[in-house]
């Protein structure tokens, strides 16, 4: 179908689905700091890049003459069965991308069931702070998660885990290695650091504890809207605040969210996995973050096979950073993981035309996904495995 309407679509709200082209046209439709934010890595973006790296080291051995139709690209996740195994990143402060920002790009995964998580860092917050009925992001029906980036605060911390439980959200991401914001020389020169300026604050600035400590801590009446500088600095010492928690301490995080999945985003180490497992935890996603954290981490691919081999059998592993083509896909799964999470592709979409385009380039994507997996053989996401695949060392 997607050839078809790729043929036949006239104006289409986008006009290329090749993953380079796109980052290209993000490029030219985005403001400078906008799209320097959304695309760089940290450092000298050495791992941004061999996270592209290890997805050419592996190749895939296509099996014919299979059965291959009606493909399935269902998955279960935690009891749950899902139309496929994408999953939207948790992106920061989309409204510096596009105006239609975490609105659009839950619209676009509605649309697709797509499961949208939604991230601390957010400016969408439609709730007014008086409302007792949260609802985070609208029309993210039908499964929405919440990223968390942890406060030091218990009090703020509980606040945000009740607004989100009750605005919906079915899993909560809590990630890892973002206690602190990495050195990200982009946005060094560009000047761009949203937090600073308010921008992606929403879901702290609305909460009804953090006004208040707010208020308490700078004096009486002091409302956050008169002081967004101040609310800024506050809001990123609690979320950015170099080593607050410790393993022990997700025992707090299990009292406030209760029994629905945690999953711990950012493992990296096969140590890192068996404590995830041993903490109570559901699942962790192993990734660098999108190469935007500690440059010089080892690609999130390389560490995937052996995560698995040692706690696939007691947690859900899911994956992510540098997930580009259907065959990517393919290949995290082959190699164990349960899921995947997509983040920049998504956003050069909303860049360029918004809600449209952040669809046009989940729905490639998944189409991409559909088309590799008969492509090599395969039926449902059950049948991939690693006898699909080779390491070869001269990539290409
Ligand atoms: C992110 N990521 C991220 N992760 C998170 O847990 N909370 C967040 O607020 C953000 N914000 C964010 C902003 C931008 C602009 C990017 C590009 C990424 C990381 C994200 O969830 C995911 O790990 C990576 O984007 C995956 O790598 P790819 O798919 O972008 O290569």
């Amino acid at each position: 179908d997607i050839y078809f309407q790729a043929l036949t679509a006239g104006k289409k709200p986008i006009t290329t689905t090749d993953p380079n082209k796109l980052e290209q046209q993000a490029r030219e439709a985005m403001s400078p700091q906008g799209f320097n934010y959304l695309f760089g890595g940290a450092g000298e973006q050495a791992t941004m890049h061999a996270n592209r790296l290890a997805f050419r080291q592996w190749k895939v051995i296509p099996r014919m003459l299979r059965d291959t139709l009606p493909r399935n690209l269902s998955v279960k996740l935690f009891g749950k069965t899902y139309d496929s195994p994408i999953l939207m990143a948790p992106i920061g402060v989309q409204s510096a991308y596009h105006a239609d920002a975490e609105t659009g790009v839950a619209k676009a995964c509605a649309a697709l069931n797509v499961p949208f998580i939604y991230s601390t860092a957010s400016k969408t917050e439609t709730r007014p702070p008086t409302s007792s009925a949260p609802t985070l992001v609208p029309d993210s029906k039908p499964s929405r998660w919440f990223q968390l980036y942890w406060p030091v605060d218990d009090d703020i911390t509980a606040s945000l885990l009740s607004r989100a439980r009750v605005a919906g959200c079915e899993v909560l991401v809590v990630t890892l290695d973002t206690f602190t914001m990495a050195w990200r020389p982009l946005d060094l020169d560009t000047g761009f650091l949203p937090f600073a300026v308010g921008e992606g604050n929403a879901l702290g600035f609305s909460d009804s504890v953090f006004r208040q400590k707010f208020a308490d801590k700078f004096g009486g009446e002091a409302a956050v809207e008169d002081n967004i500088l101040a609310a800024s600095r506050y809001w990123a010492g609690e979320v950015f605040s170099g080593h607050a928690h410790k393993w022990e301490d997700l025992a707090t995080l299990r009292k406030l969210w209760g029994d629905r999945p945690i999953v711990l985003k950012g493992v990296l180490s096969v140590e890192d996995a068996v404590l995830a497992a041993r903490s109570g935890v559901d699942g962790i996603i192993v990734s660098n973050h999108g190469g935007r954290q500690l440059d010089g981490a080892v690609p999130s691919l390389e560490m995937l096979p052996e995560i698995v081999d040692a706690v696939g059998d007691r947690l859900t592993v899911m994956f992510d950073s540098g997930i580009r083509t259907g065959v990517d896909v393919l290949k995290a799964l082959a190699l164990g993981a349960k899921a995947v999470l997509v983040g920049r592709p998504v956003i050069y979409g909303l860049g360029i035309t918004g809600t449209e385009g952040a669809k046009h380039v989940l729905a490639s994507l998944l189409a991409d996904v559909d088309q590799s997996m008969g492509l090599l053989g395969a039926q449902t996401v059950a049948e991939l495995n690693r006898s699909m695949l080779r390491k070869i060392s001269y990539g290409g």
